[in-house]
Parts: C-alpha cells; sequence; structure tokens
C-alpha cells in the first residue's frame, strides 16, 4: 500500500486502550505491506528511556526521546504509531511542531472506566499508595483540547476506533 511518513501519537489514561488499538493499526498496516513502527509506552520504558520515572521531569525527557526517534523515522517514510500517556499538553504540542506530519489522537474513556478495567493492577496499586504519582489519581492528565481524532472506548468497539484511525490516514493522504 503507498504511504507516506506520520507519526500517530495515541494520548490518554492507562487503560483508555493506547496499546490495544495501536497494536491492530500496526498489524493492518503491516499487513498491507506498510513500514511501520510501534514505540509504546511500556515498551521504551524498557530500553531508550530505562531508568526514568512519573515525575513531570521524567515524562517529559521520555516524551522527547520518543519524539526524537518518531521525527527521525516519520521523515524517513515510516509510519509511526507511538502509544503513550502523554500528559503534558505543552510537550504534545513541542512534539507536533518537531514532527509536522502529525496526527494527535484522544483516546478517551473515564477515569472511572479505566479504573474497573485496571488491565495490569495498577489503579488497586495507586489506590493502595503503592505506587505514587499514578495518572488520574495522584498526578494530571491534561486533556487534549483539540485533537485530530477522538476515540470514545467506553462507547466505540476497538474495531471502530481501528477504524477511525485508518480513515483519518486516509482522509489526511498518508495511505491510499
Ligand atoms: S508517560 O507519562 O507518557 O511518560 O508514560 P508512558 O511512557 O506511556 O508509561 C506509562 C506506562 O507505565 C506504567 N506506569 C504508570 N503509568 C502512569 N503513572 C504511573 N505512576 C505509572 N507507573 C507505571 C503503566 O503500565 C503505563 O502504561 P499504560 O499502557 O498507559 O497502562
Ligand atoms: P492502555 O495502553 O491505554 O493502558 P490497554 O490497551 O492496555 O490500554 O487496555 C485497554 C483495555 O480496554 C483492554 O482490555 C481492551 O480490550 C479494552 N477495550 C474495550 N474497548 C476498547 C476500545 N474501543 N479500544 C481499546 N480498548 C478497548
Ligand atoms: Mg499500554
Amino acid at each position: 500500500m503507498k504511504h507516506r511518513g506520520v507519526t500517530v501519537w495515541f494520548t490518554g489514561l492507562s487503560g483508555a486502550g493506547k496499546t490495544t488499538i495501536s497494536a491492530q493499526v500496526e498489524k493492518y498496516l503491516r499487513d498491507n505491506q506498510c513500514k511501520i513502527e510501534l514505540l509504546d509506552g511500556d515498551i521504551v520504558r524498557e530500553n531508550l528511556t530505562k531508568g526514568l520515572g512519573f515525575s513531570k521531569e521524567d515524562r517529559d525527557i521520555n516524551i522527547r526521546r520518543i519524539g526524537f526517534v518518531a521525527h527521525l523515522l516519520t521523515r524517513n517514510g515510516v509510519i509511526v504509531l507511538v502509544s503513550a500517556i502523554s500528559p503534558y499538553r505543552e510537550i504534545r504540542q513541542e512534539v507536533k511542531r518537531q514532527i509536522g506530519d502529525f496526527v494527535e489522537v484522544f483516546v478517551n474513556a473515564p477515569l472511572a472506566e479505566c479504573e474497573k478495567r485496571d488491565v495490569k493492577g495498577l489503579y488497586k496499586k495507586a489506590r493502595a499508595g503503592e505506587i505514587k504519582h499514578f495518572t488520574g489519581i495522584d498526578d494530571p492528565y491534561e486533556v487534549p483540547e483539540h485533537p485530530d481524532l477522538e476515540c470514545r472506548t467506553d462507547l466505540e468497539t476497538v474495531d471502530e476506533c481501528v477504524n477511525k484511525v485508518l480513515q483519518k490516514l486516509r482522509d489526511d493522504g498518508y495511505i491510499e
């Protein structure tokens, strides 16, 4: 499938669905012979940004490093999917300006829904005080004011969300 370089940046609370949606978009594009890379917060934090914590300073370093790599790949024609909480609006804007070819996807579910899902048991630990600075509990999440796309994962199915992302990439001329 013909395609152009772009970064699709999935932002949202833990458990909102960033990893699930980005992994399915990745599969579709890979199956269609696109050059594609997925940078997922949980994975990146084991290598590129290993050792960083969840203070604002560390999250900003994490996002800047991810943004730097995403920029290099994007300008070489790769479709880059980033799934990271990226809770701070200003730094999301910074990487958007840097990369240019950029689609911000707000993966949105109410905190109560994310907490009910508690995919990795982290909310339970955060509520018990075993994890500090947990996004949505005792750390901020700044909602995107003008995302390029929003997926309401409490109201839409995974397939619907994935198709919305692909359609946005078609509409913007990044894929055929
Ligand atoms: S950030 O804010 O963009 O730098 O975060 P990110 O790199 O995406 O890492 C988020 C994943 O780290 C796990 N985790 C936490 N998340 C939020 N707050 C705290 N304190 C925290 N501690 C560990 C968690 O698995 C996140 O992944 P997701 O996929 O969002 O659940
Ligand atoms: P995140 O990476 O944002 O922390 P995950 O993808 O790990 O989130 O977890 C999201 C959970 O919500 C998964 O268990 C997934 O099956 C579920 N889910 C339900 N509906 C959706 C949807 N529309 N999009 C994404 N995930 C969904
Ligand atoms: Mg995830």
